[in-house]
Order: structure tokens, then sequence, then C-alpha cells
């Protein structure tokens, strides 16, 4: 019941952007600021980010970026006393593993860091903890960090949210 009434809560109405979700993103991440974004986003342009489906949910072109930015719309509301840039980073770079999947070694949380330190994109301590173990729920150390649970209860939520959408479209 109460899952049922958190996921009212959060789910919203697809509208019609002003911007398309690529440029949505992009705007976001350029305006942190921070040292090697732009590098981030040319990379997200040319490995797919933008067009490519989120895996096991959000299968649709252009899935993973609209995850993404559910998920940053999800932390945004919910967490208002975590800094702006770690949402901002653990929100879009979470899942950037998920663009290759022959990327080095382990799953796709580890392979986000890992194209990060290619990119010589720097993380702070609690973004990379947070992309690194946000799907590590068996460790109960990982529920230590804000920005971490933030980001896992964010990210299960719009897979919750895609799910439900789509078996509303199948019945
Ligand atoms: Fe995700």
């Amino acid at each position: 019941m109460v899952s049922i009434i958190v996921l009212r809560i959060f789910v919203f109405k697809p509208t019609i952007p002003s911007m398309s979700t690529k440029d949505q993103i992009t705007e976001i991440l350029l305006a942190t600021g921070r040292s090697g974004m732009e590098q981030v986003v040319a990379f997200m342009e040319s490995s797919g980010y933008f067009v490519k489906p989120g895996g096991g949910h959000h299968k649709e072109e252009g899935g993973l970026a609209q995850h993404c930015l559910e998920v940053y719309r999800i932390m945004k509301s919910t967490s208002l006393s975590l800094p702006a840039d770690g949402i901002v980073v653990s929100a879009f770079f979470h899942d950037l593993g998920k663009v290759n999947r022959r990327f080095g070694r382990g799953g796709h949380a580890k392979r986000s860091l890992l194209m990060l330190d290619h990119l010589g994109f720097q993380l702070t301590e609690d973004e990379r903890f947070a992309i690194g173990h946000h799907h590590d729920n068996r460790n109960l150390s990982a529920f230590r960090s804000p920005l971490r649970r933030s980001l896992s209860f964010a990210d299960s939520m719009s897979t919750l949210q895609w799910k439900l959408r789509h078996s509303r479209r199948k019945s």
C-alpha cells in the first residue's frame, strides 16, 4: 500500500518538453562548470548515450538518457540538502557504463567509474562511492552515504515508474 502511494507521488505525467532530452541534459551538465565536463558530454554524444535504450527498463530508443533525466528530477526533488553537483553527476553518470558493455570488467556501475577515469573526469569521493555502489544493496555500509541512498532510491523509482507505465500500456 505504502509503495503504491509512493509510486503515485512520483509518477509524473509525460509532458512535451520545449527542449530535447539531450539538450536538457547537456545544459544541466555544463552548468555545473566542472572541469572536464565538455569531454564527458562529447563522449556521451559519440557513444550513443542519448539514443540507446536503458537495458532491462526504459527499453525504447533514447531510454537511457530519459531514465537518467528522471533519476535527476527525483533526486533533485527529494534530496534538498545534498550538493547540487553530486546530484547532477551521480544521476547522469551512474549508468554511463551501459553505453559499452565490453569496456573493462565488472558490472555497469564499475564500468561507469572506469569510463569517467578514462576521460580524466574528477569525481569527489562521495560521487565515486554513490555511482560505484548504486546497486550494492547487500552491503550495509553502502547505506552510509546520503548521496548513494538518494541515487539508489531515485534509480529504483524511475525503473518502477517505467514498469508501471509499460504494464498499463499492455493491459
Ligand atoms: Fe539507473
